[in-house]
């Protein structure tokens, strides 16, 4: 490209990162004359949810997994490219995720009404708001401040350096968090969020053999029987499990309701032994992180509100200043070309 018509290429770019470093704001877009913009986003997801509602859980784990890795950047979002054949997507820490067609969809909707204005990284942080209210009934609703920029950035490896995984220990798990700003209480607060959604196989296989005491036997002989098809994804909550899983496991509670319900069963489960993943039976090993455990367990507003709060302060880790470009993507899936 020649350097005049590189200029104004470059020019917006720098903007786009002074931009960047402003605090991000409730209503950005209504104040750049789009109020149509979460609208938008919120028709787009409640029209799938209603058809599909499993990508509730897909939309929320992309947003977790987008901000933990350099900041909310919308860079998990990105395609491998003869440039990029290793972009954060393809991360072994990034197994199952899915929904990337439902950002896709809404992006190209708002590029129709307002081009160049919405960046994908704002487009998920809608989304991933428009999920939890979806599948908790409105019970959890909170507003996203705004305003964030795409990254050009994103590496698998720093994928598998930063998310953490479902064998971590709890000082693994709490210096993960940690290095994010996150205390033990927030950790519990956000590992709520497995009372929605699937895993596969391998985030769950080392909990075939787990010991005794870190899960309950019949949970384990039923996690057993289902991983004899390997390919089969399991809930993350036991509710949402097959009648053959749950009688298995002797589980007994009536659930009525829909799959994917947003709330604080996920607590009840600790205390039962009844959790997936390592990483969320280990919540329990520490005093502090069990007697959160229990709270929310007995208080499902305290943990409604806790977790709207949580994911608002998760949508504000930014990807610092100066360390690779920012823009607003035209497609959610591929850098911009300049
Ligand atoms: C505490 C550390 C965490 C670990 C180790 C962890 C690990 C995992 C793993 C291994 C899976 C299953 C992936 C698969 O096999 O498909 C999963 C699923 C999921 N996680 Fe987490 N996670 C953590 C925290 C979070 C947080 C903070 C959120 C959101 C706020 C979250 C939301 C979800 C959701 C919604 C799913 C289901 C996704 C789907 O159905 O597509 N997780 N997590």
């Amino acid at each position: 490209m020649k350097l005049n018509a590189a200029l104004p290429v470059l020019v917006a770019t720098l903007l786009a990162i002074a931009t960047q470093s402003a605090a991000l704001k409730v209503g950005y877009y209504n104040d750049k004359k789009c109020a149509g913009v979460e609208p938008i986003v919120r028709d787009e997801v409640y029209k799938t949810l209603n058809y599909d509602r499993s990508k509730g859980a897909a939309l929320v784990r992309l947003f977790f997994h987008d901000c933990w890795v350099k900041g909310c950047d919308a860079s998990v979002l990105l395609n491998p490219s003869s440039k990029n054949p290793y972009p954060e997507k393809v991360a072994g820490s990034n197994i199952g995720l899915r929904a990337f067609d439902v950002i896709d969809k809404i992006k190209a909707r708002l590029e129709a009404v307002y081009p160049g204005v919405v960046s994908c990284a704002d487009i998920l942080a809608f989304a991933a708001r428009d999920a939890t209210r979806y599948l908790s009934d409105g019970h959890i609703d909170y507003a996203v401040p705004s305003g964030r920029l795409d990254s050009v950035v994103s590496r698998a490896k720093d994928a598998d350096d930063t998310l953490p995984s479902s064998t971590a220990s709890f000082p693994d798990l709490k210096k993960n968090f940690g290095k994010k700003g996150f205390d033990v209480e927030e950790l519990v607060v956000l590992s709520g969020a497995h009372s929605i959604g699937v895993a596969h196989y391998p985030s769950f296989k080392d909990r075939l053999a787990a010991p005794g005491n870190e899960i309950d036997a019949k949970y384990q002989l039923a996690l057993r029987n289902a991983a004899k098809n390997k390919s089969r994804t399991v809930a993350n909550d036991i509710r949402d499990e097959s009648y053959a899983f749950k009688r298995d496991a002797g589980y007994y509670t009536v659930v009525t309701g829909r799959k994917d319900y947003l709330n604080n069963t996920y607590y009840h489960n600790a205390m039962d032994n009844r959790v997936l993943f390592k990483s969320d039976w280990v919540l329990r090993t520490d005093a502090f992180a069990l007697s959160k455990l229990k709270e929310y367990r007995d208080k499902p507003k305290e943990w409604d509100s806790d977790f709207a709060d949580a994911l608002v302060k998760l949508g504000k880790l930014l990807p610092a200043e100066g360390k690779g470009l920012l823009e607003i993507r035209k497609k959610c899936s591929a850098v911009n070309t300049y």
